[in-house]
């Protein structure tokens, strides 16, 4: 069947079933984010992106980028998987609400921060950035397509936030001079923002049927979980926290589900002991990532080397690793996967790894329960 003839399914339940169908972002126009209190939180204190923030990234870069990412885009169609692509803005636009006004915008590189697929809904996230305010702009084109060719669709937005300075605690920043203070503050899951509204990205969830674990962190906080938990009443929302991570956003580099049973952690943002029962009590594995296989992240990176274990699974048994990351392919190998590896290093400034610059549309399969002994209170 051609793909202009291929219905359009919106399905997928976890991050392994068989992929059929995904969004990869594009790297046009991203900007270095300005450093509003939610960014100026994540980006690490030595990162040169502090003195170029609100600036352009150089074309050349950006060439690069969607080079890879347009490259990754053609893999995953050889395997027969549908890609669709989102329309960038302007983000050089400054933006504005009646509360409200930031210097430029950010990218449209990862979808997965925004749309969160839950079965046969797409839900987009509120954010809890300032520049990302307008980011679901670039994915209304795709979802209105989806929601006309898919009827069984569900077109959702979670309240949009208003992001007032009440959002953000006032001194954080001063309370967040070094990577030992941030460490502390993280321990004691006192984050950038408050709970004055309900906040997520849409990449803190982690979908394994039956069962979502959201991270508590700078993205979001425990009112958006509780949102999340009354807006899928048939799911078990678990928040869960990794005390080891300076700058916690994002749960794709920390905690990553490989398949029914398995499960990879980052050693340096360890689960919490209460919090892995779970797993055991469901007799799943939880292995360490292999380290990564880079020192550094690329120049003007505003994440860090663990998206060595930011891999996109196709299917139970195969999975695309950046094709640097030797050690983590080596460790998939291993652990029975055909490893698919796709060079993303350039990609990765503009918003993450292959992961992150994806979102998924379809994926074959059902809600199972993976986790039917449950934790009390957890
Ligand atoms: N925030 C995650 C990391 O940088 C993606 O590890």
């Amino acid at each position: 069947m051609g793909e202009e003839k291929q219905k359009t399914i919106v399905n997928s339940w976890n991050e392994w079933d068989p992929l059929k169908h995904i969004i990869v972002g594009k790297a046009d126009n991203c900007m270095i984010p300005p450093l509003e209190p939610a960014v100026d939180a994540k980006v690490p204190l030595d990162s040169e992106m502090r003195r170029l923030a609100g600036t352009r990234r150089s074309q050349e870069s950006v060439d690069r980028a969607n080079t890879q990412l347009d490259n990754f885009c053609d893999t995953l169609r050889k395997r027969g998987i549908r890609v669709d692509r989102p329309a960038p803005l302007d983000f050089s636009q400054p933006v504005q609400t009646p509360d409200w006004k930031v210097e430029c915008m950010f990218t449209c590189m990862p979808p997965r921060d925004i749309l969160l697929t839950v079965g046969n809904e797409i839900l987009e996230a509120t954010m809890s950035y300032r520049c990302r305010w307008f980011d679901y702009l670039c994915y209304r084109d795709l979802l209105n397509k989806y929601f006309e060719e898919d009827p069984n669709m569900k077109w959702e937005a979670a309240p949009k936030p208003r992001l007032t300075d009440a959002t953000y605690k006032p001194g954080y920043k001063e309370r967040s001079r070094t990577e030992e203070d941030k460490l502390r503050l993280v321990a004691a899951k006192d984050f950038i923002t408050t709970e004055v509204e309900p906040l997520f990205d849409a990449a803190e969830v982690m979908r394994c049927g039956k069962d979502l674990f959201v991270q508590h962190g700078m993205t979001a906080n425990l009112k958006g979980i509780e949102w999340i938990r009354r807006h899928f009443p048939n799911h078990r929302v678990h928040a869960v926290n990794f005390p080891g991570d300076p700058y916690p956003i994002h749960i794709d580099a920390t905690l990553v589900p490989l398949r029914p049973g398995l499960a990879m952690n980052n050693p340096y943002r360890a689960l919490p002991e209460e919090q892995r029962q779970i797993f055991y009590k469901n007799d799943w594995e939880i292995v360490d990532a292999a380290k990564p296989a880079h020192d550094e992240p690329p120049p003007l990176c505003y994440s860090s080397v663990w998206l060595s274990m930011n891999v996109l699974i196709i299917d139970p048994r195969t999975v695309c690793v950046e094709a640097s990351e030797v050690y983590q392919q080596e460790q998939l190998d291993k652990l029975g996967f055909e490893v698919i590896p796709v060079p993303f290093r350039d990609a990765y400034p503009f918003g993450g790894g292959l992961h992150c610059a994806t979102a998924d549309v379809y994926r074959e399969g059902k809600c199972e329960d993976y986790f039917p002994k449950q934790i009390e209170g957890f």
